[in-house]
């Protein structure tokens, strides 16, 4: 059986630069608060008009694809992993489809969040080992600055989230212990509000008040949104963020410890970790309780903040470019996010 390799990666980041300082236009925050906790120094925000999820996705993908030395046209199954879709549906992965002029071939949208480029990837490398496909596109891109709260009342959330997409296509490789050698998923539904954006969406808490109790479902079918969830900002994010921390340094070295045990390595073996950027103070924790070496962690958060589905790939890519990342190297991915959902995976590059 065949495994997956990453035989091309690319990312692309919005020019637009935004410091911590730029923030305090809106809400009361500081720049040393976002550095001492979240070690953000500046990310990057999309075009508002001319960039999108998908136009950044498609940008990230044109690298991936030319470094694979393939064309588009040669692609055979499209993932595309994000939380911020130019629309509530369709999907992202047909929207990159269509402006790559790409084959009728498949197009899957992942909705893991944080955890989804991991989750991505994972699927794609079943697709590669059944033999279905040769050349998987596997995108994580984000616009978050659309949908943020840019008031005092969401500043524990807006500081943190940044603009950004990676991409890498996946191929298949016989060449012995190369590529994918095994990727870990998990999920833990109890916590799915403590960081999550309840509307739009059909839970229905909203209708509750008694105020809409004799609505029939005409008028309730033209709500999808009120004027009240706008006023009370439940249009944007919500996160516990300490209950998010707390639990995010219990399972990512529990994850990465479980793809190292599955494949006989340990973290000695270890080239280099990626970790899902969240919070540089969570990756540290990491690093310490795994006892690795300042080398063997990648981390760009102070750069983009925290890109959700893009941060993985586009951290990868950046390693990769800076020579970081060679032929034969043990590499760790690895996030957890919202859902919860948590997941690593381990690549012979
Ligand atoms: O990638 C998805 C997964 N997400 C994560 O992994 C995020 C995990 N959580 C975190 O990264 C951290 O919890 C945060 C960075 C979100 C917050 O840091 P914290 O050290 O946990 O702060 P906190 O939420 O406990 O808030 C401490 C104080 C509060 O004020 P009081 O109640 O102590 O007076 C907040 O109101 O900091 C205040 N605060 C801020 N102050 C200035 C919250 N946000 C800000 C802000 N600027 N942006």
């Amino acid at each position: 059986m065949p495994t997956s390799k990453i035989a091309g990666i690319g990312k692309y980041l919005p020019s637009r630069v935004v410091t911590n300082n730029d923030l305090l236009q809106y809400m009361e925050t500081s720049d040393e608060w976002i550095q001492e906790r979240t070690g953000i120094k500046e990310r990057r925000y999309a075009h508002r008009t001319e960039e999108t999820t998908t136009t950044m996705g498609v940008e990230a993908a044109k690298v991936a694809i030319e470094r694979a030395g393939i064309t588009p046209q040669d692609i055979d199954f499209v993932v595309f992993a994000t939380l911020c879709p130019d629309y509530y549906f369709p999907g992202c992965g047909v929207l990159l489809q269509r402006a790559m002029k790409m084959k009728e071939i498949g197009a899957l949208d992942v909705r893991n969040q944080c955890s989804g480029f991991l989750y991505a990837i994972s699927v794609a490398d079943q697709f590669i080992k059944t033999g279905m496909y040769k050349n998987i596109l596997v995108v994580g891109a984000e616009k978050h600055s659309f949908g943020l709260d840019f008031t005092t009342r969401g500043r524990n959330v807006s500081v943190i989230f940044g603009d950004g997409a990676g991409a890498v296509v996946l191929q298949p490789t016989d060449k012995a212990g190369q590529g994918i050698l095994s990727t870990h998923l998990h999920s833990d539904g109890e916590s799915a509000e403590i960081l999550a954006m309840y509307n739009p969406g059909t839970h229905a808490n909203h209708w509750k008040e008694e105020k809409y109790a004799a609505f029939d479902d005409a008028e309730i079918g033209q709500m999808f949104f009120s004027h009240s969830m706008i006023d009370q900002g439940q249009i944007f994010p919500h996160m516990d963020g300490p209950a998010v921390f707390k639990k995010a340094i219990v399972k990512f070295p529990e994850v990465i410890q479980e793809c190292l045990h599955q494949n006989n390595c340990t973290t000695e073996d270890l080239s280099l970790l990626i970790p899902h950027q969240a919070n540089l103070r969570i990756s540290q924790f990491v690093q310490q309780k795994l006892k690795l070496r300042d080398d063997q962690v990648h981390n760009n958060i102070q750069k983009y903040g925290n890109t959700t589905a893009a941060s993985v790939p586009i951290a990868l890519c950046e390693a990769w470019e800076e020579g970081k990342v060679k032929d034969g190297d043990l590499v760790c991915l690895a996030a957890f996010g919202s859902g919860f959902t948590w997941a690593s995976a381990l690549i012979r590059w």
